[in-house]
């Protein structure tokens, strides 16, 4: 017995490390690949379940947080490449939607039109997800609305521990002294500052008022205070939605850039929301975009400056007129991705808006392997998708010339 009992435990070591060493290197995965689309359904699902498993347990016994995370992010590459609906890896990014209040109306948001439900989250569901926590390696304390309008933000913040990934993106209108060294104090890691805009008059265009010289002033006090206190954190990144009216101004908004010692400038298409933005959309104007971001790319290398760029478009397609083919890349939100909303409720990804579980009434797993995840997850990268997944319009899944992938009209 005894004998037997050890010879087990030694074959199912043997067979643990095996597991482990043959998924150890990429090009080995890539032969895993290939070596699983060989072997007979049945036995394919069992060395999926087997290897999901071995993988699971040396996630959750490694030694350190940091060889914890590591495992944790082979296994869910494991389950992505064999798109397994039961998921035993934690979501390696967290968006916790703080709240909906806002204090603008910027025209290219839902804001501007839709009656948004308003109310903060509420933080125990920071101790609901607490067991998913250790693995995160994103938390995103923001959606839908402005996080600063509401002290529940620093409260969260505060909660987390310093060494966590955190991050908050926010229009900067309320960023003063006071805020900046909270965030500075809670080592808060990046700060996205939604600028849009060069010049005074496309600030007031887009966000509704003339605020650009005061959220200049914020920024300007938020790299004073990390000054003050030797901090590098938050690194400030400054958001940029591109469209017709501050096309001609990314240059300079560049150079603005580079004068408050942005660490990065995110530069993104508009999404047309409205019947009445739609002339704004690049797609009508793509020749001299690419033009336009061409001289930026150009510019921001001199400046040293680091500029995430769309991709330009491909002026050989007729957008109007061609078809395009579906994507073809797996998107990986359903796997890696927690979106929990301000009432609670738990999507998908931050487009999708299929409810898959309600974190006030279900535990995490009950929610991450139950039966809408799970379904979701089945058909998500195959013809079967559905809703929002046909034309998505998140940067990293659209075509870049598609016109589906730009427009959702809402609104007027
Ligand atoms: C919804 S906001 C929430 C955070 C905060 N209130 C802010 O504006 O920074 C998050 C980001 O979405 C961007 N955004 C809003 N409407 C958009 C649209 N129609 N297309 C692309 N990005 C948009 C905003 O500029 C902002 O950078
Ligand atoms: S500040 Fe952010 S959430 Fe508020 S209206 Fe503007 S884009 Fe929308
Ligand atoms: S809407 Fe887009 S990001 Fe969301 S799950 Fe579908 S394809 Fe992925």
């Amino acid at each position: 017995m005894i004998q037997s009992g050890a010879t087990d435990k030694l074959s199912t070591a043997r067979i643990s490390s095996w597991i482990v060493d043959f998924l150890r290197l990429p090009e080995r995965n890539f032969r895993t690949g290939r070596f699983l689309s060989k072997l007979p359904r049945w036995l394919r699902q069992r060395f999926v379940r087997l290897t999901q498993e071995v993988l699971a347990e040396r996630m959750r016994f490694a030694s350190t947080p940091e060889i914890s995370r590591d495992w944790n992010r082979r296994l869910s590459q494991f389950e992505i490449r064999n798109q397994t609906t039961r998921v035993l890896s934690r979501p390696k990014r967290v968006y916790f939607e703080v709240t909906r209040k806002c204090n603008l109306r910027c025209n290219m948001c839902p804001h501007s039109f839709k009656d948004l439900d308003r109310c903060d989250i509420d933080l125990h569901l920071l101790d609901v997800i607490a067991d998913v926590l250790p693995y995160n390696e994103d938390m995103a304390l923001f959606g839908c609305g402005e996080s600063l309008t509401t002290p529940v933000f620093m409260e969260a913040l505060s909660r987390l521990p310093k060494d966590m990934n955190t991050r908050l993106i926010t229009n900067g209108l309320l960023l003063d002294e006071k805020v900046s060294r909270l965030l500075v104090q809670h080592q808060l890691s990046a700060l996205t500052v939604s600028v849009d805009a060069a010049k005074e008059d496309t600030y007031q265009l887009i966000h509704g008022v003339s605020k650009l010289q005061q959220v200049i002033e914020n920024i300007e006090t938020l790299n004073r205070v990390k000054k003050e206190l030797g901090s590098e954190l938050p690194a400030l990144v400054l958001g940029y939605v591109l469209m017709k009216a501050n096309l001609d101004e990314l240059p300079d908004f560049v150079r603005l850039g580079a004068r408050l010692k942005a660490a990065s400038i995110g530069v993104g298409h508009l999404t047309v929301f409205r019947e009445s933005l739609k002339e704004q959309s690049l797609l009508y104007d793509r020749e001299h975009s690419n033009n336009v971001l061409e001289e930026t790319r150009k510019l921001a290398e001199i400046l040293g400056v680091h500029v995430h760029l769309p991709v330009p478009f491909d002026l050989s397609v007729d957008p109007w007129k061609d078809k395009f083919p579906p994507f073809s890349g797996l998107c990986p939100e359903p796997w890696e991705f927690l979106y929990v909303d301000n009432v609670g409720t738990v999507r998908p990804c931050c487009i999708h808006e299929e409810i898959v579980g309600d974190l006030h009434r279900q535990s995490f797993e009950e929610i991450w392997n139950g039966e809408p995840y799970q379904r979701f997850r089945a058909v998500v990268n195959t013809p079967k998708r559905y809703g929002l997944c046909l034309n998505c319009f998140d940067y990293r899944y659209r075509n870049s010339d598609n016109p589906e992938h730009y427009f959702l009209i809402m609104a007027p």
